[in-house]
């Protein structure tokens, strides 16, 4: 039974940002997984103040995140945005709970571990300076998953990175508009749709170009991929380089991902190593057709991978098709996993 009300070595939690996309991701995974908690709280604008939502069966109203008193709980999961997380992430770690953050507020910050358990969750070894956990981007996530055992066993020299991001990708407000925009364009195929979250229109489209350009012509989406693939693999000096796009799909990520080894990569042991990943599915050409598509991965919590090649051209280079879902992988299963690693090494 996930809660516990008496059990003290539960924690108890917030959900700062319950009612968004993330949000209530991250409620269904906590019941799947049955994740044990003494008390839980849910966060979020005075928008949804008084708000009611159902977790385990029992009805929670919603606080506004200005007035939430976080020296009532021991970890706090905060996905409402970086604005929001450079605010209140810091008053809830002086207030002495453990922040589990979602955004882009703190990646790179020194004190603070940037975490996905399969691959360094040795860093949650000790409470971080910051009082901070960062949660990576949701599609830096799924690659450095991929990359690890292929650095360890044949050294990476150059990863070029493709990315088909969706529209859910920008929360409640990006599906919502994904819809709309597709159902004016069908009507009428001149009339784009509204462009709140996508310009141009999304609709019958693809946009490469997520956040906002740096002076170094890329994009930030592009440059989180690179330093925070560099900081989760320990690896200073990898060479990431990425073109971020938003395709027109309702959710789940995909990459596809060129990776240049220093040693030459045999494909079945390569297929092997992927395999042997835990909470990785590998779809080989061995089955016809198989190959990971958002619509069709059917175990939502693994990375998917496919199309695995190794150029007849270039021994060291394969390529990989890589499939993720961006809420679940890419955000609330990925902090769920930090919460679970904290409490079972007994860091919270
Ligand atoms: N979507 C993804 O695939 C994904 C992946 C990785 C990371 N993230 C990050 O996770 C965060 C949430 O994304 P999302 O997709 O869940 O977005 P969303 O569906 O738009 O939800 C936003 C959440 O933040 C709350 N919020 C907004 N402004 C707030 C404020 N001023 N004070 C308190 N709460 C506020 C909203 O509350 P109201 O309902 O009251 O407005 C809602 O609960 C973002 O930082 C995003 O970058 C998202």
């Amino acid at each position: 039974m996930p809660y516990t009300p008496h059990d003290t070595t539960a924690p108890r939690i917030a959900l700062v940002g319950a009612t968004g996309a993330v949000g209530e991701t991250l409620i269904g995974l906590i019941e799947d997984r049955a994740f044990r908690y003494r008390e839980i709280q849910l966060v979020a604008s005075p928008r949804s103040q008084g708000r009611t939502l159902r977790v385990d069966g029992r009805e929670h109203r919603v606080s506004a995140v200005d007035t939430f008193d976080f020296s009532t709980v021991d970890l706090a999961f905060f996905s409402a945005g970086s604005d929001v997380s450079r605010k209140w992430a810091p008053v809830a770690a002086a207030q002495g709970a453990l922040v589990i953050d979602n955004t882009n507020a703190f990646r790179m910050d020194p004190d603070t571990p940037l975490v996905v358990p399969q691959v360094n969750a040795d860093a949650l070894a000790t409470r971080p300076a910051s009082g901070i956990v960062a949660n990576p981007n949701c599609s830096t996530i799924p690659l450095v998953r991929l990359l690890r055992p292929i650095e360890d066993r044949w050294g990476l020299s150059k990863v070029v990175v493709s990315t088909y991001q969706a529209a859910s990708g920008r929360g409640h407000s990006g599906t919502a508009e994904l819809h709309e925009a597709t159902r004016a364009a069908l009507a009428n195929p001149a009339d784009p749709g509204p462009q709140a979250e996508f310009a141009p229109t999304l609709a019958f489209n693809v946009i490469p170009f997520i956040d906002e350009l740096l002076d170094s012509g890329f994009t930030m989406e592009e440059q989180k991929m690179l330093q925070e693939s560099r900081k989760i693999l320990a690896l200073r000096h990898l060479d990431v380089t990425t073109t971020c796009v938003r395709v027109p799909v309702r959710n789940g990520h995909s990459e596809a991902v060129w990776i240049e080894c220093h040693d030459v990569v045999d494909r079945a042991e390569l297929v092997a190593a992927l395999c042997a990943l835990p909470e990785v599915t590998v779809h080989d050409r061995d089955a016809p057709g198989a190959f990971p598509t958002p619509r069709t991965i059917a175990e939502a919590n693994d990375v998917h991978v496919g199309r695995i090649r190794v150029s007849p051209h270039n021994p060291r280079g394969c390529w990989l098709w890589v499939v993720a879902d961006n809420l679940r992988i890419g955000a609330a299963l990925n902090a769920l996993q930090i919460a679970e690693e904290l409490v079972a090494r007994g860091t919270l």
